[in-house]
């Protein structure tokens, strides 16, 4: 199977993975062949691709990090607690702790932890996706650092809460699809503070749990917000919290701009926004952190175009790539797959659309 974007589709395509509503039902099964009203329900719904199951991408497996029904059932638990509380302000945390443990027994169990951003994401359930993937990067990334399993538990908490702050922010303020004016910002910067008190004054919620909330927009250079607190006076959750909470921010569509892919995020954190995290933090979350992600579309420097058929976990942007279109983009009738860790003269320089 491969990942495909909405607009580069052909009708009729298979669907390799089947597609669900925000509320866990399915919207689109596995195997259907896509109709121009299906695609045009997807974009209505902000999805922007699809894996598909074609010549090309035959036999290419697609491993998730934990179950799909895990992850759905976290979203739905994120979605349910954030309209309750438009009712009653008060958190239950014990379905979160619950399904925390759950998230963390499956990455503990998987042998091969990697995260591959395999979830199709719409820009409508962006909030709750985020929650959900925020608290799994930040959980496979604090299992990197040799965290106990309580400290686990208490990271994945405060991870999957980290932003339950705006829920006391104007939606209109939120929701704005342009840029934010001073005050705005001003505004939006409140939420850490915010979720911070709302998760102390919960029940059965730890102070390290709560503190992610108000520590997660803090930058190892004395940068971020609310209080510039610099390197390791930032607790050592809020600064795995940092660098997830940016990935997933980042490799998401957003109503105000296009996500980046991968790659490119993998480049801004280790290289323009090193000083803005821990590099120790750094460098556990890109261990786990796919670059080219299983299934996607690279270009090489030979002008070649390919998918991405397995990783390499000792040369992360170094994976090995079945080559579809020659440098003449040309269509392959047999195709040859390429180990890139084993030629040090051939590179991807970019994910495209194959
Ligand atoms: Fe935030």
């Amino acid at each position: 199977m491969r990942k495909v974007k909405l607009e580069s589709l052909q009708i009729g395509a298979k669907l390799a993975r089947t597609i669900f509503n925000s509320e866990g039902g399915v919207l689109l099964s596995k195997g259907m062949e896509l109709r121009d009203c299906y695609v045009t329900k997807l974009k209505q719904l902000g999805i922007s691709e699809v894996y598909l199951e074609d010549d090309i991408s035959a036999d290419i497996e697609l491993k998730d990090i934990i179950k799909g029904k895990t992850h759905r059932e976290a979203k739905t638990l994120v979605k349910r607690m954030m309209s309750n509380y438009q009712f009653s302000p008060t958190l239950d945390v014990k379905e979160v702790k619950l399904m925390v443990n759950k998230i963390l027994d499956e990455l503990l169990t998987n042998d091969d932890i990697l995260y591959n951003l395999s979830e199709i994401k719409s820009v409508d359930d962006y909030t709750f996706e985020h929650s959900v993937n925020v608290c799994i990067l930040s959980l496979i990334t604090g299992i990197g650092l040799g965290f106990d399993i309580h400290r686990l538990r208490e990271l994945g908490v405060g991870a999957m809460m980290h932003d339950i702050g705006k829920l006391c922010i104007p939606m209109e303020i939120l929701k704005k699809p342009s840029q934010l004016t001073v005050e705005e910002f001003e505004e939006i910067k409140k939420h850490t503070v915010l979720g911070y008190e709302l998760l102390k004054k919960s029940k059965g919620i730890s102070m390290i749990s709560a503190y992610i909330a108000f520590g997660h927009h803090e930058r190892y250079d004395g940068s971020g917000y609310p209080l510039q607190l610099k390197g390791d006076n930032i607790q050592i959750c809020a600064r795995i919290v940092a660098i997830a909470d940016v990935y997933d921010a980042l490799t998401s569509d957003r109503v105000y701009r296009k996500k980046l892919r991968p790659n490119e995020v993998y480049e801004y954190i280790t290289t323009l926004g090193v000083n803005h995290f821990d590099r120790t933090v750094i460098e556990s979350f890109v261990k786990y952190v796919s670059v080219y992600p299983v299934g996607t579309g690279v270009m090489l420097n030979t002008k070649e175009r390919g998918i991405v058929v397995r990783d390499n976990r000792s040369a992360p942007t170094r994976p090995v790539v079945r080559i579809v279109y020659n440098s003449k983009m040309q269509k392959q009738s047999i195709y040859k797959e390429i180990d890139l860790s084993m030629f040090t003269n051939v590179f991807i320089v970019d994910g495209c659309e194959v």
